[in-house]
């Protein structure tokens, strides 16, 4: 297989940590509790502004890389999921090496972010697989430590195979992306039909789409578009692609939306009392999964 781009490690990773994403993310869709409370976006987070530089550079890599063939190549190879077999809690402990070096004062770990938003879920009553989608929904990140650079594992999804929305974040930066030069994929349906449905659609490859092909057999189906979809921010905030979808998909996408909330507002600095915890979510995937899970 090609090297996917001639980029030393070092200038595929911009970012400092994954969070730094995220934490972009909440400047573009600042939550509006926060905001009725008078807080701004920066002080619910408590965080010193990310560098607007490693996100764009970030976004440039993802813009230019995630072509339609780059998405069926590690479609082919990760769904496989012939890498690792773990235990559930295996799993949580091996998402959990990804650390961040930058900022270990004020972000917790991938293990209490997820934590955060399944409690969050939970505390509004919400039924239990919603709570286990939100305990899931990033477990995907463990691409990173397949050796997958950042640009290929976290940022906003979008369409592969047709026109980008300029709804996209950073959207000049798709002049980079060889796929503008193939005619077959620069119409606005490209290779798709009008309201084919999501599911005959190939969005740029990462943590969403890993995690719903990994946890598909078990989970009820609105559980599975919040994991498939969580990042696919061009539609779910801003409805840039309702010409691909089909009602099932728009009849769905209420879950989604409900749960990007509990993804984007639930993170707190204060980590949840794991211990006490503990029982609850051993029998909800007990439930739910089975004993060891496929990478
Ligand atoms: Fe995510
Ligand atoms: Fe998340």
């Amino acid at each position: 297989m090609q090297p996917i781009s001639p980029l030393s490690a070092a200038e595929q990773n911009p970012l400092s940590s994954l969070d730094v994403w995220e934490d972009d993310l909440l400047q573009r869709y600042p939550d509006p509790e926060a905001i009725a409370k008078g807080k701004t976006a920066d002080e619910y987070r408590n965080y010193e502004t990310p560098g607007r530089d490693t996100v764009s550079t970030f976004y440039r890599l993802n813009h230019t890389y995630q072509t339609y063939d780059f998405v069926q190549q590690k479609r082919a190879d990760f769904l496989k999921f012939d890498k690792k077999e773990m235990s559930v809690w295996a799993a949580f402990d091996f998402l959990n090496q990804l650390v961040d070096d930058s900022d270990p004062d004020t972000d917790l770990d991938q293990f209490q972010h997820l934590l955060q938003t399944s409690e969050a879920i939970r505390a509004d009553g919400h039924p239990d697989w919603m709570v286990l989608a939100g305990l899931f929904h990033d477990m995907g990140k463990v691409l990173c430590l397949f050796g997958e650079p950042q640009w290929a594992v976290v940022g906003d999804t979008f369409p592969v195979g047709c026109a980008w929305s300029d709804k996209i974040v950073y959207p000049e930066y798709f002049q980079y992306n060889p796929d503008k030069d193939d005619p077959r994929f620069q119409s606005k349906y490209g290779v798709y039909e009008p309201g084919c449905g999501l599911n005959n659609v190939c969005l740029s490859w990462g943590h969403d789409e890993y995690v719903y092909q990994m946890m598909k057999d078990y989970l009820p189906e609105p559980a599975l578009y919040m994991l498939r979809y969580h990042s696919f921010y061009s539609q779910h905030r801003e409805g840039a692609y309702d010409h691909l979808m089909d009602d099932h998909d728009r009849e769905m996408f209420k879950w989604v939306k409900l749960f990007n909330p509990y993804d984007l507002y639930s993170k707190n600095p204060t980590p949840p009392d794991w211990m006490a915890l503990r029982p609850y979510y051993e029998e909800l995937v007990g439930k739910y999964l089975p004993a060891t899970i496929r990478f």
